[in-house]
């Protein structure tokens, strides 16, 4: 994978663009997002997961941003939505419907609802009372939904432990011992059509072994379900690989795609989906943010960036450390120090005793592989600014998300 930024003049560039004139423009904090990366993201993927004819349904919450997912559409893949916030982004961006798949352990009867109008081609259930609550409006509405189950396959998929999902005791999922029942009430109903099985065993998973594992048990449950008459066409394998944040783990596409593919292949007529998030838009995205404060101090000086645990949450949330570089490249010393957001909690810390070159008060630095669950997943705790996005493409930027200021969410609140 080509490095999303480049020193060039001593300047820190992402493609032809130097992220400081960005910053000039702007003001920081600010995400920003290579086009092309994204663009080789999605081609890589496609093209370790054809052999497999898999269909690729980008994980919106991973960076739901309307150009992000304009480039999803004119690469033709499909979506994975979790929300009818979701889905109205992803029609928006012209994914059509058919290739729409509803994921989540408590979708609404109104986001259902909305889902089945739109025509998605598939509702990934989680559970039986949803299940109840899809066929119910269907037979309101008239129409039928095409459903997958999700299933709980107790695979551990060896990650943090707050973005593991399938093992047994998770909330995700249909636990295996009520499986049939759940298929016998789907192929019973006309209003339901059934496709086939879904699993998602968590995120940022950096070894095959998991999905080796959820491979082999599936390969299983699907013969023995046709075998008992179920019609199960469809495999929906989730999301999950796992990229480098300067550890050197990751997952690539074709390794895994090579562990489904030396499991699956022996599988007729199964059709395969995946949904991948992180992977396409992770290593895309940096955020770019301003030392407010070089505050001195014992037993380690302290950099305050103007970005905050609003802004980039992974680090307070999962540990996750997302590595730093100035947007200015010198021959200064290096130093260790802690680089925290201005936030008022103790975890809103972005390094702790991290070694980088002196830094400055005033220098802006840049907070590499945020491209996804970044932007998506910011608050304005503290009434802070939603901060902005911009898309590099060559030479050029452009504004991808103006910023929501505190004063406009004050606004809502003043027209009570
Ligand atoms: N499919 C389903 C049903 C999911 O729940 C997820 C992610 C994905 C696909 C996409 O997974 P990915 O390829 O992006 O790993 N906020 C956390 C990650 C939460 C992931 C939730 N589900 C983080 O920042 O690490």
């Amino acid at each position: 994978m080509n490095q999303v930024v480049r020193y060039k003049d001593n300047q820190l560039h992402m493609e032809s663009v130097a992220l400081d004139s960005v910053a000039e423009a702007i003001g920081t904090p600010f995400y920003c997002y290579s086009k092309a990366t994204i663009e080789q993201q999605i081609a890589a993927c496609k093209d370790a997961f054809s052999r497999l004819n898999a269909t690729i349904h980008y994980a919106v919450k991973a960076n739901s941003n309307l150009t992000i997912l304009r480039m999803m559409a004119k690469a033709g893949l499909g979506a994975d939505v979790v929300s009818v916030g979701e889905l109205e982004r992803v029609l928006v961006a012209g994914i059509p419907a058919e290739k729409v798949i509803f994921s989540g352990v408590g979708k609404r009867q109104d986001e259902l609802l909305a889902a089945l109008e739109a025509g998605i081609g598939q509702f990934n259930l989680e559970s039986l009372p949803e299940l109840e609550a899809l066929r119910a409006l269907c037979q309101r509405t008239g129409k039928v939904a095409a459903v997958s189950v999700r299933i709980n396959p107790d695979v551990d998929g060896s990650t943090h432990r707050h973005i593991t999902t399938g093992v047994k005791g998770s909330k995700f999922g249909v636990p295996m011992e009520q499986l049939d029942q759940i298929l016998g009430i789907i192929t019973e109903s006309d209003s339901l059509q059934l496709r086939g099985l879904a699993v998602h065993i968590g995120s940022q998973i950096v070894t095959p072994e998991p999905y080796r594992k959820v491979c082999e048990r599936l390969c299983d449950w699907i013969t023995d379900l046709r075998s008992r008459g179920f019609p199960i066409e469809h495999l929906d394998l989730g999301g999950g690989f796992g990229i480098d944040y300067g550890d050197g783990h990751f997952l690539d596409f074709e390794t895994v795609a090579s562990v489904m593919y030396e499991h699956l292949q022996k599988m007729d007529h199964l059709n395969i989906a995946i949904e991948p998030g992180r992977s396409l838009v992770g290593e895309a995205g940096v955020l770019v943010s301003e030392v407010i404060y070089r505050k001195e101090a014992e037993p380690l000086p302290f950099l305050i960036l103007d970005a905050g645990m609003n802004d980039l949450m992974r680090p307070a949330l999962y540990q996750a450390a997302h590595p730093m570089q100035p947007l200015r490249d010198g021959d200064q010393a290096q130093e260790v120090v802690n680089v925290v957001g201005p936030i008022c909690e103790s975890t809103d810390f972005f390094h702790k005793a991290i070694t980088l070159p002196k830094i400055e008060q005033g220098e802006r630095v840049a907070l590499l592989k945020a491209g996804a669950y970044g932007a998506v997943m910011a608050s304005i705790y503290n009434s802070r600014d939603i901060i902005p996005e911009v898309m590099v493409d060559g030479d050029q930027h452009a504004m991808i998300r103006r910023r929501i200021t505190s004063k406009a969410l004050l606004a809502l609140e003043l027209s009570e």
